[in-house]
């Protein structure tokens, strides 16, 4: 195995005093960078998940364009009810869609989970060889969706404001809502466990859509899925939770097996810091929207961040995926705005 030239994201997952905090950005490999763009106009979505050539120089995109600290395999959350039989569409422009919604028992039953992390042997490729090409020169990060975020796109079938579909779901048949969630949760551990035998060095889980729960609801249907997401990796890789708009969730998460967890911007680091008690290392929260703001005030607002939360036991992200309008001398303003921060 090739040893890491730069460990900066796993020492200050494993709480390791590092000379400055790590860099990089949810969503990096992607949109707003025009060699990606190129790519899209040649093949479709999946096929570019897909295919593993495709997605390991997707992946490499911004590791050598913009110069962040870890690789982020890309593909998509929604490959897990993909390959648990259900149909995905990604339309550009619009976003997913999965025209065949979960609404009853025998929906449940029909779905495929045995031998789905078998299916996505082409993910376990690209990060096997995304590992290659990238010859240490930074960590790999694999990911899934968490189980709550994966039942609001398969119940709702598409994107919401309010998931208020996939809530009425939950309220009205919550013995079925469960049986999903464990069952994409059974499916999740053993997808990430090979992402990591595959090369991923720390696994992300995305629970985007957590905070359309309230605090009393993101207990019974989100974070007893996470954990034990976090439980079944942690012999294998640290792993980070990012229930986005989760805060009050913090003090609960401090004390599971997760070795990271991910805040949105509407927290202020210093509180952030105290729910935590200082004994998880936090990622986030800088607003995407700041980095359309003038390169000098980005510079200045990523030191204000660093200075606020600390240096050590910090990954320094955005609160959510960079957008597409962000030009990149912007993204790159921020990567190296952290890089040049100085102890
Ligand atoms: O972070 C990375 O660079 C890796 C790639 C990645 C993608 N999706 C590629 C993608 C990751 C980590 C994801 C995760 C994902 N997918 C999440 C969780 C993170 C988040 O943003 O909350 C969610 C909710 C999805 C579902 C999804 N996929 C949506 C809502 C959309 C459409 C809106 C959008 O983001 O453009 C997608 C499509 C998608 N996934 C694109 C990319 C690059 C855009 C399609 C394209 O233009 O190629």
């Amino acid at each position: 195995m090739t040893e890491l030239k730069n460990d900066l994201l796993l020492k200050a997952l494993r709480g390791e005093s590092v000379e400055r905090p790590p860099v990089w950005m949810m969503r990096q490999a992607g949109r707003y960078l025009p060699d990606y763009i190129k790519l899209r106009e040649k093949y479709d979505f999946f096929t570019r998940v897909q295919t593993p050539e495709l997605a390991t120089e997707i992946t490499l995109q911004p590791i050598d364009q913009v110069g962040v600290d870890a690789a982020i395999i890309f593909s998509d959350i929604l490959v897990i009810p993909q390959a648990m039989g259900v149909e995905v569409l990604m339309e550009e422009g619009k976003g997913p869609s999965l025209p065949r919604t979960i609404k009853t028992q025998e929906d449940i039953d029909n779905l495929i989970t045995t031998g789905v992390e078998e299916s996505l042997g082409y993910m376990y490729a690209a990060l096997n060889l995304t590992k290659k090409e990238l010859n240490g020169r930074v960590p790999l990060i694999g990911f899934a969706g968490a189980p709550w975020t994966i039942l609001c796109y398969m119940v709702e079938g598409k994107g919401s404001k309010t998931w208020d579909k996939a809530k009425q779901f939950a309220y009205t048949q919550p013995a079925l809502a469960h049986q999903l969630l464990q069952k994409i949760t059974d499916i999740t551990i053993l997808y990430l466990i090979e992402q990591v035998k595959a090369g991923a060095d720390t696994v992300q889980v995305f629970d985007s859509w957590a905070g359309s729960l309230s605090p009393a609801d993101f207990k019974i249907y989100a974070q007893p899925y996470l954990f034990q997401i976090a439980t079944a990796l942690k012999p294998y890789a640290p792993v980070i939770l990012f229930p986005k708009g989760s805060w009050y969730a913090l003090e609960d998460i401090t004390g599971s097996d997760a070795s990271g967890v991910g805040i949105d911007w509407c927290i202020t680091p210093q509180m952030a810091r105290q729910l935590t008690n200082n004994s998880i290392t936090i990622q986030g929260n800088f607003d995407p929207a700041m980095l359309l703001a003038p390169i000098p005030e980005i510079k200045k607002a990523v030191t204000t961040m660093i200075d606020a939360f600390g240096p050590q036991r910090y990954i320094a992200n955005l609160g959510h995926g960079i957008t597409p309008n962000v030009p990149v001398d912007h993204a790159r303003a921020f990567v190296d705005a952290v890089k040049s921060y100085s102890i």
